[in-house]
């Protein structure tokens, strides 16, 4: 018979603690509804999100591009505000995509505003053809290892454009901390800002810490600048 923590082990990559989170993939869609899968509070960090982002500066004739954007709780604040085309939104989970789309977004707004969602697990940010100047990734590192942070990072720069911006949220910790080894949609993951300042020096970024942006959960801000 296999022990308990060997077939654990098996099934989450070594992560025995993720096996006690809800299901993620379309399982978890399923059971929890898309608004709460990406963590609800689905208004109030919608409206958070796109007012930060106006604050720092995002205009309706910039490319904004949403990272793991979920079921578009940014997407249907910026996608009436930005012009036709300049929405792209990359999402690993299809259901999230086709509740976004088909729930939450207008079918007018759609039409008139042509918003670009691609379903992709991979950061293949190349597959838009298109040049960033604002890039977003809300409560993304806090589900992901830093083998999968610094793809995220070195898969934008060469999508982004030379004075483009990449804003990240994390869970700040003082100490470096033992995260679990695998990414899980549900799974805490947290860092120092040292850490995150390397993530991005790694792949050729500046780096600014915003810090607190008013996050229910308290997830911090940090923003990454191509290094010329
Ligand atoms: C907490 S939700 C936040 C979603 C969105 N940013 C928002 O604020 O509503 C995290 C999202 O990251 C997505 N995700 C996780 N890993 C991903 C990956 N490798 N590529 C694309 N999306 C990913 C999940 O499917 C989920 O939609």
């Amino acid at each position: 018979m296999i022990p308990l923590f060997d077939a654990l082990r098996r099934r989450w990559g070594g992560d025995p603690g993720l096996a006690a989170l809800d299901p993620q993939g379309p399982r978890g869609v399923a059971l929890r509804g898309h608004r709460e899968y990406v963590g609800g509070h689905w208004e109030e960090i919608g409206q958070l999100q796109f007012d930060f982002l106006v604050a720092r500066g995002l205009q309706p004739q910039h490319v904004l591009l949403d990272i793991a954007c979920g079921a578009l709780r940014l997407g249907v604040k910026a996608i009436p505000y930005l012009e036709p085309g300049h929405y792209l939104g990359i999402e690993k989970e299809r259901g999230l995509i086709r509740a976004g789309v088909e729930q939450e977004l207008a079918p007018q707004l759609r039409r008139e505003r042509r918003p670009r969602i691609l379903r992709d697990g991979n950061f293949r940010f190349w597959r838009f053809r298109q040049p960033v100047d604002v890039a977003i990734a809300q409560s993304l590192f806090t589900h992901l290892p830093p083998r999968l942070i610094g793809r995220c990072l070195a898969r934008l720069r060469p999508c982004l454009q030379p004075d483009g911006v990449v804003y990240a949220t994390f869970h700040e910790v003082e100490q470096e901390c033992a995260n679990p080894a695998v990414p899980h949609d549900h799974g805490y993951f947290a860092y120092t800002r040292a850490q995150m300042e390397a993530f991005g020096g790694e792949q050729g970024y500046g780096f600014e810490y915003i810090g607190d942006w008013h996050h229910p959960r308290g997830q911090v801000m940090v923003a990454y600048r191509p290094r010329r």
